[in-house]
C-alpha cells in the first residue's frame, strides 16, 4: 500500500458546506512520501471520482485543505475542484473546494 483516498460525509459541524443539509461526500488523500511526485495521487483520486460520479450520479465532492499545502492545493486544482471558500480552523487558513460531475462532463 502507497497510499490511502477516503470519501465520507462531511460533518454538519464543521465549517464548509455546498448544501443546506451537510452531509457532502469529502474526499482525502494521503501517500506515503517515497510514492509523491510521480502522478499517483492525481491517477488514483480521478478514478475515485470517476467511480463516485457513476455510483451516486449528479453529487457534488467537497475537499478541504490548508492554503499552505502547496502539493494538495496544486491537485485539488488537477483533479477540477474549485474553490468556494477559505476560512481558519485548526490554527490554519483552509482552503474549500467543490468539484461537480456536472461541470466535469459539460
Ligand atoms: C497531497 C499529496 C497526495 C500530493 O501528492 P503528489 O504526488 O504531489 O500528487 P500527484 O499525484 O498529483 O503528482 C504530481 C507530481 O507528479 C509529477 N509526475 C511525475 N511523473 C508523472 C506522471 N507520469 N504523470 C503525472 N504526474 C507525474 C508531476 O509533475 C507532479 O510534480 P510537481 O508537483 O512537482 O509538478 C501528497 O503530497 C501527500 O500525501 N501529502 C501528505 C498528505 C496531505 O497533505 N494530504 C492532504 C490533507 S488535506
Amino acid at each position: 500500500m502507497i497510499g490511502v483516498i477516503s470519501l465520507d460525509r462531511r460533518g454538519a459541524e464543521r465549517p464548509g458546506h455546498v448544501r443546506p443539509d451537510a452531509g457532502e461526500a469529502e474526499l482525502s488523500y494521503v501517500f506515503l512520501p517515497e510514492a509523491w511526485g510521480r502522478g499517483y495521487a492525481a491517477e488514483a483520486c480521478t478514478a475515485v471520482l470517476g467511480w463516485f460520479a457513476d455510483a451516486i450520479p449528479g453529487e457534488p465532492v467537497v475537499l478541504c485543505t490548508q492554503t499552505a499545502n502547496v502539493p494538495s492545493m496544486r491537485l485539488a486544482a488537477k483533479l477540477g475542484f474549485i474553490e468556494v471558500e477559505r476560512f481558519e480552523e485548526w490554527g490554519a487558513e483552509q482552503w474549500f473546494g467543490m468539484w461537480s460531475p456536472v461541470a466535469v462532463s459539460g
